[in-house]
């Protein structure tokens, strides 16, 4: 990955504040919540781990609806104004009785020091954005020491459209890269390297949600800019998002929640 100074100075949480005014993913995501609600596959978690959760806005919805057990959450950030804004609203945001630690570092190196061991570790948009060979390492870690036996990894990441037709991102990064990108493959990805390490999949639902694509701004740009294969300017990386898009208001992205656990018997 890399990019120009105009694009470094935007930070993931600048990315994050403008790419999650373009659409309320929470508002699609919910009747999957409630799907896990209802099913009880994390009631009774009692220690959690939101692992690059940004601001943590997504993450903790997610533990307000389906874990009302929680008494335990750690949240690991690495982007030190995302940290800020999470610090914020886990304070407005988590029930007094839980207690909670922030880790202001890649997930890669928390895994790595960490003695504690959770019930849950939740990782929403987050798994592509960790370098190979570390996200091996961490899923390796994750399984033998980070989760308890029958605990569960739970992951969020892009899928193919349903339809068929290829996302207006992907597109975008096959104009800047020059490589082509097959977005089935973020989940099949992540699924395999999660099985490879000894998780099962026991849970994995589709959901999408539409992205508003007017009035493009520079976090916009910044968030392909930081995909980019070459140092890239800004400037080229918004020529090329706004040749791709077009005249489009709109753009279809569709994601996989997939729920892994870890096997009783592992220790
Ligand atoms: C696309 S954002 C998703 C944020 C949040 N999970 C959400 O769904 O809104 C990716 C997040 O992963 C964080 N991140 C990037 N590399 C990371 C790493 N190696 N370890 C942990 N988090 C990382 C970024 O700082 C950013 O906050």
């Amino acid at each position: 990955m890399a990019f120009d100074r105009m694009a470094s100075s935007i930070s993931y949480n600048d990315i994050m504040v403008s790419l999650r005014r373009r659409f309320d993913e929470i508002n699609d995501v919910l009747p999957v919540f409630d799907d896990v609600r209802s099913k009880r596959l994390v009631d009774g978690a009692r220690s959690c781990a939101i692992v690059g959760c940004g601001s943590g806005e997504m993450e903790l919805a997610f533990v307000e609806h389906c874990m009302p057990a929680i008494e335990t959450l750690c949240a690991v950030e690495p982007d030190a104004d995302s940290v800020v804004d999470l610090r914020a609203r886990i304070a407005r945001q988590l029930p007094p009785n839980v207690r909670s630690a922030v880790v202001a570092d890649a997930a890669q190196i928390w895994a790595a020091d960490t003695d504690r061991v959770f019930d849950v570790v939740v990782m929403f948009h987050v798994v592509s954005d960790i370098p190979e060979p570390d996200r091996r390492a961490l899923f390796d870690r994750l399984f033998d020491a980070v989760i308890r036996p029958d605990g569960l990894l739970v992951i969020v990441t892009r899928t193919g459209r349903r339809d068929g037709t290829q996302s207006t991102e992907s597109r975008i990064m096959e104009a800047l890269n020059r490589r082509p990108y097959v977005d089935s493959k973020w989940y099949e990805e992540a699924r395999r390297l999660a099985e490879s390490v000894g998780f099962t999949a026991c849970y994995e639902r589709r959901y999408g949600l539409n992205v508003n694509v007017e009035n493009l701004d520079a976090a916009y740009f910044g968030f392909y800019a930081r995909e980019c294969d070459q140092p890239t300017s800004l400037e080229t990386v918004e020529r090329i998002v706004r040749e791709v898009i077009g005249d489009a208001k709109w753009s279809r992205k569709e994601f996989v929640f997939g729920v892994f656990r870890k096997p009783a018997a592992h220790s």
